[in-house]
Parts: structure tokens; sequence; C-alpha cells
């Protein structure tokens, strides 16, 4: 590989310019030759907006763009039903990939990726950037050290009052294949699953709803009003998932409930030694001494305004940094396609138990 890393966009929407984009800013040695949108003025808005990749070529079709073989890395910003045809052809074409979350609308697609990266010995990752915030870090290592014990009771927590995306393709299901469980619920299953470090469903149950603001009216939304008749996905969905080992864990995920304690991509753990949440900070509960006790540990980098150590360094930014050391094979992906695979697999059977009204199973083979 050249000195510098030769990297990519396909989908220079929101999540390109929010997250991508900002975070590349903080990776040494990597360039962005070349960007992808269906719709050529997106990529001129996001010129604009980062003068630095004003150089990269611009295509309309991905597969054009995928002909260069000069490029390392593709970054698929696209929406959800693109991910795993995109993320497909870029690893055959040679690339290392790092996607979008929802990893696919499909475990059999999320398996399809997988085997991709495998067959061509290329790097696949996740957009799972929450798993980098310094609470859920710090987190990790606790649990890491065995602190909770053994972990057998999770809730997985994606709830929002009124905050409907209006934005792009949110709303369709043909686009998205669902919306806030796909959408939000992801992020806080696949922060549950890796403290859990527990990857074997075995069971899945689950129901959604279309119950709140589908006729576009008074809709209180954050982000303002929506064609309610685009608006195609559920509003809420929950499930209860029962893994091998017996631990359960609940999803509650949701754009529009009336429900006045909103919280998104958190978690709570339950185990034998102490259990671990992030309603305020990470809070740590134990019982010590015969006493109950909540522990809250201090995250401020010196607490310091403007002037703290590790200012503007946050999720997005770890995110690029740990993709592009591991395509320089200096450290390893923290998101694996095959955890984010199992993810998939969970609200692929929560999604199928809502429609059919039955329990969806998974077995294994060894
Ligand atoms: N990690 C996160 O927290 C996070 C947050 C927001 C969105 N996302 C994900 O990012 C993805 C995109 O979301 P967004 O908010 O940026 O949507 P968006 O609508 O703002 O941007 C998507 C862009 O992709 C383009 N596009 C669509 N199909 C294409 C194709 N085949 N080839 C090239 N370009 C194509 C669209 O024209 C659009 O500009 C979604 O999968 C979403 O779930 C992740």
């Amino acid at each position: 590989m050249a000195q510098k890393i030769r990297t990519a966009i396909i989908g220079t929407g929101g999540i390109a310019n929010g997250k991508h984009l900002k975070g590349l800013r903080s990776v040494k040695d990597v360039e962005v030759v070349a960007i992808c949108d269906l719709i050529p003025e997106r990529m001129k808005e996001t010129k604009q907006r980062y003068p630095e990749i004003s150089g990269a070529a611009e295509y309309v079709d991905y597969k054009e763009l995928l002909k260069d073989e000069s490029i390392d890395c593709v970054h698929v910003c696209t929406p959800n039903r693109s991910h795993a045809m995109i993320t497909i052809d870029a690893l055959n074409a040679g690339k290392h990939v790092i996607c979008e979350k929802p990893m696919a609308t499909s475990y059999k697609e999320a398996v399809a990726m997988c085997e991709a990266a495998k067959k061509n010995g290329k790097l696949l990752t996740i957009g799972y950037q929450n798993r980098q915030t310094k609470e859920m870090l710090y987190a990790h290592k606790r649990i890491e050290n065995g602190e909770l014990g053994e972990i057998y009771f999770a809730r997985a927590h994606a709830l929002r009052r009124r905050a409907i995306p209006n934005w792009g393709v949110f709303l369709k299901e043909d686009e998205q294949g669902g919306g806030p469980l796909i959408d939000i619920g992801t992020h806080a299953l696949d922060l549950t699953l890796w403290h859990m470090n527990n990857y074997r469903p075995v069971m899945v149950v689950g129901q959604s709803f279309k119950k709140i603001c589908r006729d576009g009216k008074n809709t209180g939304n954050i982000w303002g009003g929506f064609d309610a008749s685009e608006f195609t996905v559920e509003d809420s969905a929950f499930g209860f998932v029962r893994m091998e080992n017996g631990a359960v864990i609940s999803i509650d995920a949701s754009w529009a409930l009336n429900f006045a304690d909103a919280r998104e991509a958190i978690c709570t753990l339950c185990g034998t030694e102490g259990g671990i949440d992030f309603m305020d900070g990470v809070r740590i509960n134990k019982v010590v001494n015969d006493v109950m006790t909540i522990e809250k540990p201090d995250l401020r980098e010196g607490g310091v305004a403007y002037y703290d150590g590790n200012a503007g360094f946050g999720p997005d930014e770890a995110e690029a940094n740990t993709f592009y050391g591991a395509v320089r094979g200096e450290r390893e992906l923290l998101v694996k396609p095959e955890q984010a695979a199992v993810v998939t697999r969970i609200l692929e059977g929560i999604y199928e138990s809502a429609k059919t009204g039955k329990p969806v199973f998974f077995t294994y083979d060894d």
C-alpha cells in the first residue's frame, strides 16, 4: 500500500458529512480521492463543506468508482438496503470497507458480507461509533475485569419521544428495511452484545407498532413535519432475546413513544456481582460491605472548559482512526463484522416474530 491511504466515500449525505469526513480530518496520511452519490448536487455541497476533498473524483455510479484500482478503502454511507450490495462489490474489487450501520437488512446478506471480506482478505467493519464513547470504553474495561460476574439480564435502550428522521429515505420500508428498530435499536443492541461478549442468541420474540404520528399532524417531531403517506415503517418495536447460556435481553426501540424519559444508544447490564447502566454517565451498582453502592466515575478530562486534553477527539474520530489503524496493520478492528451480523440476525428475528406472532429460533451446528 502506498504511504498515503487512498479512500472513497459512497453516499455523500448526512452521515458522510456529519461523521465520516469529520472523523477523517483526524487521521494522518489518508486522502479522499473519490466520492459518489446518485445526486450530483450532494457531492458539490460536500466539497463546499470539506474543501480538503475538492480534488476528489466524482461518480454517480459506484461501480465506476470501484474500477479505480488505486483506491484502497471505501466508506459505504448509503441507505440501509444497499449496504450489502455495495459492500460486497467493494470487497470483491479489493477494497477495505467501513459500512454504515445497520450492517444489512437480513442475516443472509450480513453473512455474505463476512464471507466476501474473508474471501478477498480485506477488512470490513460497521459504523457502531457509540462503542467508542469514553463511557462505553470505560465500562467495557470494568466488565472485562469481570466486575459484573455473569451478566444474565440486559436491556438495550433506543427510545425517543418524538424524533422521527424526516430526511432521505428513513421512513421508507423498501429502502431501509425497517424503522427505529433497525435504525437506532441496532446501536443499543450492538453495545449490549459487545459488553456481554455474548453472540449466541437462540430465541427471539417481538412486536412492532404503527401507532403514533401516522397522519403526520400534531407530531411534535423535533425535526418538523414529514409526508405521512411515506411513513411505511414501524414507529416502535420491542423484542426479547434468549441467549444459549440462558441470559436474556430486552430491546426497546422507538422514534415516537409517549414515554417521558427518552434515552438511546445505551444499555443496562445486570450480573451476579454488579450492574452497570448509562442513565447518568456510567453508574456501577454493587453491594459492598453489606451496603448497596452506586459508583459514578468522573470521566471528565480535567474538567477545564475548552482545554480538555482530548477535546475534539470523540467517537467519530476514534472510529476513523481505528479503521485506518487496522488497514495499516497497526491495530485490530473494534467492530468485527461477525458481531454486527448477529445484531442483524436478532433484529431480523424480531421483525419476523412481529409479523408471524411466533417466536423465532436459531440453532448452531457446533
Ligand atoms: N452511525 C450512525 O449513528 C448513523 C447515523 C445516521 C445515519 N446512519 C446510517 O447512514 C446511512 C445513510 O444515512 P444518512 O442519514 O446519511 O442518509 P442521507 O439520505 O442523508 O444520505 C444518503 C446518501 O446516499 C445517496 N445514495 C443512495 N443510494 C446510493 C447509491 N446506490 N450510490 C450512491 N449514493 C447513493 C443518497 O443520494 C444520499 O445523498 C444509513 O444506513 C443510516 O442508517 C448512521
